[in-house]
């Protein structure tokens, strides 16, 4: 590949298989970038016959030689990241001295846990339907400048001073607002100090080490988490994450400009899925939503939920284009509609009064009551499952990505076929294309 960077995004809800994209790119890269969100990501690779589900640690560090960074606008649990590194390590994959964490990275307590699930509980039949990894109270107290920031992890006494009397404000609003029960805070000041005397090592500003890869002609991957439709601003809010996942915030979180961050690679499964609350146009609530989840093993990777399912929205794959300045689109999981005799697409929505809408509401109540305009396309009868070569792809399949290409607006660049990292083509002849077949075949 060039030297050019490249930015990974969810275009979607999230569990678009960002993982597997970071993962058949990332030897190419010198540096992976994780820029928001925290545990709650649940990345999967698949290497050599293994599965690695990653969370905090960006998809990279499966190859030897590329180095991982954790940048500021992430929220991060201390002992969940010490719990993931051992397991990597355990599981034979290299972590010692490759992985960064900024000094001004959020902190996320076990008090910002009970309060996430404390809050979920209080919303009743309106819950989020969060991780319960504590991301939105970690990010609110982000917010109210209040928060712990990651530099503390180096000093154990001011790291004490600092989050005792934070996490005791949490146990009164958890006791008082939610008759729930208070946090042990000396157990959660021992869990959190252990894992800070294994983190204090990591810390390094990730902007002035990613300004040296440039300088040195070295090409940075950065890899999104959620989606775009999980965003705070843009997405299905209030059913969002508490984080920016577009693009331009990598260049927020890292502290450098937006020039260093290259194309833009949005990640679509040939359908669409999503877990926890909120509006979901396409969703099927019959058999073919349950065909969809068990052909596409639709459960999550951090909290094992089964994920709802639907159609492929095009209106919505559009708008997250547009927000996200994505450049060219993988498709994933293209086998995973493979035996459907005719598949269906989104394209435009019909609100009750009979009027159309082409683009995602601001509303969460125009959002709820909108239903998709469906295109009804033919399905193929061969399968396309671990096919690699355009070429040999169905007819109707080709017709398939093509016409999710005139609706969206961006060529479909990557195909994927399969979990496995060879179950992969690249589509087409744009430099972008060419760049990643380089990147993949060679
Ligand atoms: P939170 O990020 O745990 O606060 O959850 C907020 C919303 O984002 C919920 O609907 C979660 O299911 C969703 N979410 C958070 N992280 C992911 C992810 O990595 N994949 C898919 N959905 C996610």
């Amino acid at each position: 590949m060039s030297a050019d960077s490249l930015m990974i995004v969810g275009g979607q809800w999230g569990d678009e298989g960002k993982g597997k994209v970071v993962d058949l790119l990332s030897a190419a890269f010198a540096a992976v970038v994780r820029y928001n969100g925290g545990h709650n990501a649940g990345h999967t690779v698949r290497y050599a016959d293994r599965r690695f589900a990653l969370h905090l640690v960006p998809s990279g560090i499966i190859h030897e030689g590329v180095r991982c960074y954790l940048a500021s606008g992430m929220v991060v649990e201390p002992t969940a990241l010490v719990s993931e590194m051992d397991r990597l390590s355990s599981e034979g994959v290299s972590v010692e001295g490759r992985i960064a964490l900024s000094p001004r990275a959020t902190l996320i307590l076990p008090t910002h846990r009970a309060l996430d699930g404390a809050r979920e509980g209080a919303r009743g039949s309106a819950k989020i339907g969060t991780t319960g990894r504590g991301i939105g109270p970690a990010y609110q107290d982000k917010a109210q400048r209040r928060g712990l920031r990651a530099y503390l992890l180096a000093d154990p006494i001011r790291l004490r001073e600092h989050a005792l009397p934070l996490m005791e404000e949490h146990n009164r609003e958890l006791k008082t607002l939610f008759g729930a029960e208070p946090v042990d805070l000396e157990a959660a000041m021992q869990e959190i100090t252990t894992a800070a005397a294994r983190l204090a090592p990591l810390l390094d500003e990730v902007g002035p080490a990613l300004r040296r890869h440039r300088a040195a002609g070295e090409p940075v991957l950065f890899e999104g988490a959620q989606g775009v439709l999980l965003d705070l601003a843009w997405g299905t809010y209030p059913y969002v994450t508490s984080s920016s996942c577009l693009p331009g915030f990598a260049a927020a979180s890292c502290g450098v400009g937006p020039r260093l961050l290259g194309p833009v690679l949005g990640v679509m499964k040939a359908y669409a899925t999503r877990v926890g609350g909120g509006p979901f146009p396409s969703e099927l609530d019959d058999a073919t939503g349950e065909q969809l989840r068990e052909r596409g093993a639709e459960f999550g990777t951090t909290t094992g939920r089964p994920r709802r399912c639907g159609w492929f929205d095009a209106v919505a794959a559009r708008y997250a284009v547009e927000v996200a300045g994505i450049d060219a689109v993988a498709v994933t999981k293209l086998d995973v509609l493979d035996g459907f005799e005719t598949l269906k697409v989104a394209t435009s929505y019909r609100l009750p009064d009979g009027s159309t809408l082409d683009t995602f509401p601001a509303d969460p109540e125009v959002a709820a009551v909108i239903e998709p305009v469906l295109e009804e396309l033919p399905g193929w009868s061969s399968p396309t499952e671990s096919v690699v070569r355009e070429e040999e792809l169905p007819l109707e399949a080709e017709d398939y990505l093509r016409f999710l290409e005139a609706k969206i607006g961006v060529p479909v660049v990557i195909v994927s076929t399969g979990p496995r990292r060879e179950e992969t083509m690249v589509r087409g002849d744009s430099d972008l294309a060419q760049q990643l077949r380089g990147v993949i075949e060679g």
